[in-house]
C-alpha cells in the first residue's frame, strides 16, 4: 500500500473491512484520525486498483489534503450534498454504539458529515471499545468569544446534573490553543464515566458559546472493530 510505515494492523483490518463496503459511484464522508488516514489510503488503492467513480466529502483539512494527494475527488460537503456511506473513527463506542468522537479535533465537521449520510460506519480498535463512555475526556468546540464565560456555564452545567468537580480544560497545542478548521477552541471534560450522555448532549447544545460537543449518539449505524489478527468484528 502506498504508504511509508505500517499501519496498526487491528486498525488496517477494520479500515479494510469499511472499503469493502463501497461500491461504485458512490458519495462518501472521509472522517479524520489514525484509522481514518488508513482507510483513505485502503480506498484510494482500491479506486485505483478498481477504477472506481467516486465522489468524497472530507471531515477536516486534514482528510481532504491526504485524500487528494492520493487521487481520489474531493469536493465540498455542500457540492456533493447527501452521502451514501461516511467512515469515520472514534475514541470511544459503546454497547448502544453511542460515541465520543473529537480526539482530532474535527468532531464538529465530522457530526455535519454524519448527518449528511445514508449510514456511518465507524473503524476502530478493540481499545476503543467501552461498557460506557467517558474515560476518553469528552472534546467540546466553543466560540472563541466569550470562552471563560462558555467554560464556566459549562461547569454549571455539569453541576446542575451531578457532575461538578471535573476537570474543564483548554486543549492546547505546543502551549498554543488548539484551533479547529472552523477557528473555534476546544475544552476536553474530563468526566471519567458519563451515566446519561443524552441528558448531557441535551444540556451542552443549550449553551450559546458550544458549537458542537464530541457525543454522537444514534448516529452510528455499525462499528467494524478490527484485531490484530486481521479479524474484524461488527457491533
Ligand atoms: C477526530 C476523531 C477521530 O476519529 C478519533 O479521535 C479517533 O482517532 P484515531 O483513529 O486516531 O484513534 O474523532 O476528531
Amino acid at each position: 500500500m502506498s504508504q511509508s510505515s505500517q499501519p496498526d494492523p487491528a486498525k488496517l483490518a477494520a479500515a479494510r473491512a469499511a472499503v469493502a463496503l463501497v461500491e461504485d459511484g458512490m458519495k462518501l464522508g472521509l472522517g479524520t484520525g489514525s484509522t481514518a488516514s488508513i482507510m483513505v489510503r485502503e480506498l484510494a488503492d482500491r479506486a485505483r486498483a478498481e477504477n472506481l467513480s467516486l465522489r468524497c466529502a472530507a471531515t477536516s483539512k486534514a482528510t481532504a489534503d491526504l485524500a487528494c494527494d492520493l487521487g481520489l475527488k474531493v469536493e465540498t460537503l455542500d457540492e456533493v450534498r447527501w452521502l451514501d456511506l461516511t467512515i469515520d473513527g472514534a475514541d470511544e463506542v459503546d454497547p448502544d454504539l453511542h460515541l465520543i468522537k473529537g480526539g482530532g479535533g474535527a468532531h464538529l465537521r465530522e457530526k455535519i458529515v454524519a448527518a449528511a449520510s445514508d449510514r456511518m460506519v465507524v473503524i476502530a480498535d478493540p481499545g476503543k471499545i467501552v461498557d460506557q463512555l467517558g474515560a476518553f475526556p469528552l472534546p467540546v468546540e466553543v466560540l472563541q468569544f466569550g470562552f471563560e464565560t462558555t467554560r464556566t456555564l459549562i461547569r454549571r452545567a455539569l453541576a446542575a446534573l451531578d457532575m461538578e468537580g471535573h476537570d474543564v480544560m483548554q486543549r492546547l497545542k505546543d502551549s498554543d490553543p488548539w484551533v479547529t478548521d472552523e477557528g473555534n477552541l476546544i475544552l476536553d471534560l474530563h468526566l471519567e464515566v458519563i451515566h446519561d450522555p443524552v441528558a448531557l448532549a441535551h444540556a451542552l447544545a443549550a449553551i450559546p458559546g458550544v458549537v458542537e460537543h464530541g457525543l454522537f449518539l444514534g448516529m452510528c449505524d455499525l462499528a467494524i472493530i478490527g484485531k490484530a489478527d486481521g479479524s474484524v468484528v461488527e457491533l
